[in-house]
């Protein structure tokens, strides 16, 4: 049974005019490596702490900048948005189809919220806690290329046609605002592209986003601003000692005018200097040393990297099932190939290595968690191939084939062939970013023995479960599987409210 909302009752739980405060048991446990009669032994302590939470439940009236507005990430969002906001339905093919958010986690999954007569009872992820409603966002942004928002749509052939004829009049007036461009860091083949560019020195390119960021924030009149990179792929930029490895080193750089600042560097560094959040949904290094360092310093939220939609999502879902079921993966090879703008920028080798970097870590997690199946060190093979094909358009092409020993020398041989439009999978997962990036800001969290309440760490890992390659801070492990990912994202909220983390166990039952 699904209900659209629910409230928590518990002597643990206070629901305030603009706050909602909870009292959190977090059961953890404390492992010790100790010598016990002549041999050493792993011992387990389960412990349990006291966490406060205080959700400021004010919801804002939110900006969204993207970097790369005008592509086919930006345009397809900014597009869908305004369809649902309209209640925009248009004729296909095969029927009349009504604008939705599906595959946006936030607005179209569902959490368990217990049993009832012996049912199971569903809610809307987004009723864990309020959230900003994406058809009241407001957006806005830059891109290198000076298109209009509804040219830009029908550029990305991404949309249906009678969608795109009822959307061209909301998206005429929107124009991208000239970006940061730098053709040392995106292919050459860009460059035809490039007609709406910030002039100046790099660092007067940060003085500039920051006039933007302020512009925007003030002519919409919007309460908060989240920045988010859906540019092209960029190609790591070199990290030195004294060019980008401090904060200091780095704005130093900066005004050194360095050429090995990459352009969403710069933006993130503008957007760190206004502690705006800016979330980087493509693979290159945006976050040298430098940059999180001074993140962390001003307390600045900072989150990516690389939009998980589509082939490596699968990946740490299956792989994750593999290991989890006992069996071997030893191959994992897959092959991509498309034809959109971003193929034609991922065809260079240098913005390719971004990329294939980005996708290679996803099974490290899954490997290591298993001794009995793998030695120290040992890994599965794993190769990464993208190919531009002009003609196939957004509509990408994911080919993969998981190999893997199974009982007694057996091997196991697994083929997905997955065929979709890229953009179609991006946006959804660019909403979901920006309104979780929004709502983490509005959380602060105290452990027992901590004086006082704090946000969250400015690294944001809570969106790992939209990243490839999930950006956290120094010292943390990295979670690539799927479902854990998810279960720390729903358990956090659930902590918000004062439930407990959901254990599958129905032991109600047993
Ligand atoms: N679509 C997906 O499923 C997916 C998944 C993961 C990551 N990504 C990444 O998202 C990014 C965007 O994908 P897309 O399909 O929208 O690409 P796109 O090429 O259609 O759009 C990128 C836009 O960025 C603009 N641009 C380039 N450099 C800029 C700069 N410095 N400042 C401002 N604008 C700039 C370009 O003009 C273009 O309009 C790519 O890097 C891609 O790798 C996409």
């Amino acid at each position: 049974m699904f209900v659209e909302s629910f409230k928590v009752e518990s002597p643990n739980v206070k629901y305030g005019d603009q706050e909602i405060h909870s009292i959190y048991n977090y059961e953890t446990t404390e492992l010790v490596h100790e010598s016990r009669n002549g041999s050493y032994a792993w011992i387990v302590k389960p412990k349990t702490v006291v966490y406060e939470f205080k959700t400021d439940t004010r919801v804002p009236k939110l900006g969204v900048m993207l970097v790369g507005w005008g592509g086919n990430n930006g345009s397809t969002l900014t597009a869908a948005v305004i369809a649902n906001r309209e209640g925009i339905s248009w004729a296909t093919k095969d029927n009349v189809q009504q604008a939705n958010y599906f595959g946006s986690l936030t607005q179209a999954s569902t959490i368990r919220v217990g049993s009832f007569n012996g049912e199971e009872i569903y809610a809307p992820f987004k009723s864990l806690l309020p959230m900003v409603n994406p058809d009241e966002i407001v957006f806005g942004g830059w891109d290198i290329s000076n298109l209009n928002l509804a040219d830009s749509m029908t550029r990305a052939k991404v949309l249906d046609i009678d969608l795109q004829k009822q959307l061209r009049p909301y998206m005429e007036s929107m124009a991208p605002l000239p970006g940061i461009y730098d053709p040392d860091f995106i292919a050459a083949n860009q460059d035809s592209r490039a007609n709406n560019v910030i002039k100046g020195t790099k660092s007067e390119q940060v003085q500039q986003i920051i006039k933007d960021i302020r512009e925007f924030k003030e002519q919409n009149k919007v309460d908060k601003v989240v920045v988010l990179w859906t540019a092209n792929t960029e190609r790591f930029s070199n990290v030195m000692v004294g060019l980008n490895d401090t904060t200091e080193n780095l704005l130093a750089s900066l005004e050194k005018n360095e050429a090995e600042i990459a352009p969403s560097t710069l933006y993130a560094i503008a957007c760190v200097m206004e502690n705006i959040p800016f979330i980087n949904g493509s693979p290159q290094n945006t976050f040298v040393p430098g940059l999180i360092d001074f993140a962390i310093r001003r307390n600045s939220l900072i989150g990516g990297d690389d939009f998980k939609s589509g082939q490596t999502k699968m990946k740490s879902v299956l792989v994750d099932f593999l290991v989890g079921a006992g069996i071997k993966p030893t191959s994992i090879v897959s092959y991509n190939h498309l034809g959109n703008n971003d193929g034609m920028n991922l065809s260079a080798p240098q913005t390719f290595r971004s990329k294939e970097i980005s996708k290679s870590n996803v099974v490290d997690d899954m490997v290591a968690s298993n001794g009995i199946l793998y030695q120290p060190g040992e890994h599965p093979d794993h190769v990464i191939v993208i190919k531009y094909v002009p003609y196939v358009g957004d509509s990408k092409r994911a080919m993969d084939e998981y190999t893997s020993e199974i009982f007694m020398g057996g091997k196991s041989t697994i083929v997905l062939h997955n065929t979709c439009e890229d953009s179609l999978l991006a946006a959804p997962i660019i909403l979901d970013l920006v309104l979780l990036a929004e709502l983490s800001t509005r959380i602060q969290l105290k452990a027992e023995g901590e004086g006082k309440f704090h946000s969250f760490h400015p690294v944001a890992t809570i969106l790992s479960y939209l990243t490839k390659a999930p950006l956290v801070p120094p010292g943390t492990p990295v979670v690539n599987a799927l479902s854990k990912q998810r279960a720390m994202l729903e358990n956090i909220l659930r902590a918000c409210i004062g439930l407990a983390p959901e254990n599958n166990m129905i032991l109600e039952y047993k």
